[in-house]
Order: structure tokens, then sequence, then C-alpha cells
């Protein structure tokens, strides 16, 4: 077999076969196969696609190029939650305290920043202390203990997707269904769960732009999942502004301890709660709404975020005083052109201005500010008058402050007429 011959084939359009994929995603992983092969071969994939049979080989391939988690030491059912990208997605912080008072475990596997999208370990990072490199033995105990834990994917868990995925980064290959679909499947499948949800975001924050597209990748994910004898549903939210207001590590950190006090945005609030509950009927726990925000109201959800914070290094103290946590003390604002209402909010542009302030990495060897990030201060629907101020922008002397403005005035549409914000729960794909 040659990869040649492979590239050349899905450019003319032709299905792959199972053998040729297995060939491709294990001759990428050991080095066999160049990065500019592997990238025109993505390119093909990009413009022609791959049918759901090509999609699942692939996934299948990826997840079984490393190691794969066997969680039944851990007693109980395990559930997973995964969201396809957004900014100010905060949302794995507030929902694993929330459905792990009822009866269910979280071993989550998380990823770093992605493009204009925030990550969750690069987020969780930003505690003093934290550690997301555990050894198994360590992941497994905490679980035990907390309910929940959060590691990064390091190590010889899905190494295929590691590798294609800063490939994909890279060559504007990102955005493609089955590409996206077997990154995120191959890694749930690895990480073990029994129960998956999927927050796919739908807007002009995320990967996918319309819901036609979400939920095409939600079925498929929920399919692929499906044949692999694991339970799945999915969530479409919104993404066509930033979720909550913080967008930036630290500050989203605190944004989802204010939300585990009862005293976060409604949007995030009402998504996580939401999620919560279809996450734990999908694994027949029935429970109402009230009933998940009384572990908000009690404190309850807020304790166990410390208890994993203290498991996992980090210091728990920061719940109390946000001034452990890094922050920057210099702040610019960006502020109206005009009076008016805000009626879209270009929210892919929303995150590069906070990567290019250095929340997030231009080139995979860049390093994090957990310090710097964006307050968004006028969402869909709000009024501004001239000047007033739309975000408030926490920089550092390494922060490319004018393109940020540049890209924050151009990402805010302000109209004569009130615009309705989306709602935040768009649909759910059973
Ligand atoms: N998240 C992932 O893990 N992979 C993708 O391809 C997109 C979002």
């Amino acid at each position: 077999m040659r990869m040649y011959d492979i590239i050349k084939r899905k450019r003319d359009g032709f299905e792959l076969t199972e053998e040729e994929i297995q060939f491709v995603v294990n001759g990428y992983v050991s080095g066999a196969i160049p990065d500019y092969q592997m990238a025109a071969l993505l390119m093909a994939i990009f413009f022609k696609g791959m049918n759901q049979r090509e999609t699942f080989d692939l996934t299948m391939s990826m997840a079984r190029s490393g190691e794969m988690i066997d969680l039944s030491p851990i007693e109980g059912i395990k559930v997973d939650k995964h969201s396809t990208g957004g900014v100010g997605d905060k949302t794995t912080f507030v929902v694993l305290p929330l459905v792990t008072g009822f009866d269910v475990k979280s071993a989550k596997m998380s990823g770093r920043g992605l493009g204009h999208t925030g990550g969750t370990i690069d987020k969780i990072e930003s505690v003093p202390g934290m550690r997301t490199e555990l050894s198994q033995d360590e992941f497994f105990e905490i679980v035990r203990k907390v309910g929940f834990a959060i590691i990064s994917q390091t190590g010889n868990l899905v190494p295929a997707d590691k590798k294609i995925y800063a490939l994909r980064d890279t060559t504007a290959t990102v955005d493609n269904i089955s590409l996206i679909a077997s990154s995120i499947v191959s890694k749930k499948l690895a990480a073990g769960a029994d129960a998956i949800i999927f927050d796919v975001k739908v807007g002009s924050g995320a990967f996918l732009k319309s819901v036609d597209e979400a939920k095409q990748l939600a079925k498929l994910m929920i399919e692929i999942l499906r044949k692999s004898g694991k339970l799945a549903r999915a969530v479409l939210s919104d993404m066509s502004q930033p979720l909550g207001k913080m967008v930036g590590n630290s500050l989203e950190v605190i944004e989802a301890i204010e939300t585990l006090k009862g005293k976060g945005p409604s949007d995030l609030t009402k998504l996580c709660v939401h999620i919560s509950r279809k996450l734990l009927d999908l694994v027949g726990i029935v429970v109402s709404e009230e009933e998940i925000y009384k572990e908000i109201s009690s404190g309850k959800a807020l304790e166990r975020f410390a208890r994993f914070l203290e498991a996992q290094g980090g210091n728990p103290k920061v719940i109390e005083d946000y001034s452990l946590l890094p922050a920057s003390e210099k702040i610019v604002e960006v502020k109206a052109s005009r009076s008016g209402y805000v009626s879209a909010i270009d929210t892919e542009a929303v995150g590069v201005a906070s990567v290019v302030l250095g929340a997030g990495r231009s080139k995979k060897e860049d390093s994090i500010d957990p310090r710097v990030g964006i307050e968004v201060l006028k969402k869909v629907g709000d009024s501004v008058h001239l000047n007033e101020p739309l975000v408030r922008m926490y920089v550092s002397e390494k922060s490319d402050v004018q393109l940020a403005i540049r890209l924050i005035t151009h990402a805010y549409t302000i109209s004569d007429e009130i615009a309705k914000p989306r709602e935040i729960i768009i649909e759910v794909i059973e």
C-alpha cells in the first residue's frame, strides 16, 4: 500500500477502505508517513468528505492508536461531557461538580486551547499548584474520593489525534465534520466512560457555524458511540456570542466559581444545569432542574470543586480569595463607535482577540498567559451609548493590544433595532 495512492483516491472522491485508513493512522503515528502527505490527505478529506463507515473506521483506528483507559476498577457509573469548542466555555467546571452529586463519577480527559477556542486544561492550570498530569492510580483514587478528576491528554492517550490535530490546526482542516467527529469520539472511547453528553456549539464562535452542520456532527458522534456500545446524547447550544462574560484562563475559572456560588451569568448557569440533567437522565437518573439548582444553593457543588482542586495539588483557597489567582492589573477598554443595540458579535474574532492578548497559542510552541483575557460587558440585545465600553481587556506587556482592539471593534455590530439573542439551548439530539 502507498500513501500516494490513498491521497489520489480520496482526491478523486473514492471511499477509503478500513485497511487504507488503518495504514494511514499507523503510518502517521509511527512517523513513516510525513506531515506533507498527511496534510494533503486531510485537505482531500476536507473537500471530498468521508461517509459514516469511513468516519467510524477512522475513529476506531485513532482510538486504538494508544492506550485505552479501563475505568472498571472505579465502581459505579462513569460519565463524561465534551464540548466541540467555543469562546468563554467553562461548563466542565460547573457540570462535573453538579452531576457527581447524584451517584455518578467522572474521570475526565480534557484538552488545551485550539485555534480561537480555549481549553479546559489551560484554564484549570491557572490555579496555583494544579497538576493535570497524574498517574493512573492517582487519577482513579481522586475520582473515587472526590467524584471527579480532570487530566490532560498526555503520554500515550490517542497519539493519533494529538498529531493529526496539531496538523489540522495549522493547515486549515479543523472544520470538517468527519475530522471533528473522529477526533472527539476517539478520545471519548479511549477515556472509557459509559455515557457521554456532547455540548455541540453552533454559531459565530463555534467551528461549525450552522445548526444543520452542528446537527449532522451531533448525530454522527452519537451513532459512532452507540455502535461502540456507549450511551450518548447531544445538546446543541448557542455560540453566536461568548458564553457568560469572561474569556481567558484565570478569568474563566473565577466565573465558574461564581456560577457554583449561584452568582454566575444566566446563560452559563442555565446551560450547565440543562446539560447536567440530560446527562443524568441518559444513565437513568431522573432529577428535576430544581434538585440540580439545590446542589448550587446548598454549597455542595462548590465544596466538591474545592476538594477536586486540593486533590490535584491546587490551592482551594482561591474559591474565597480570587487574588490568589493570576490576574493582570493592566486594563484597556474597547468603546462603542456609535449608540444603538448590539445585534451581533463575531465570536470567533473575540476568541482570536483573546489569543493575541496571550490567553491562547498562535503557534504550537507558544506558552499561554493565565492572567490575560476579555470581560464582555455588552452582549446581544444590550443597548449601548457612543463611547460606552463594550469589553474590558486584561492585558500584559506581551499582548498585541492594537490588534485586539481592532478585532473587537469589528466583531461588534451595533444597529438601531433591538436584537433578540438566541436561546442558549437550541435543541437536544437523542
Ligand atoms: N475538539 C476536538 O477535540 N477535536 C476537534 O476536531 C474539534 C474540537
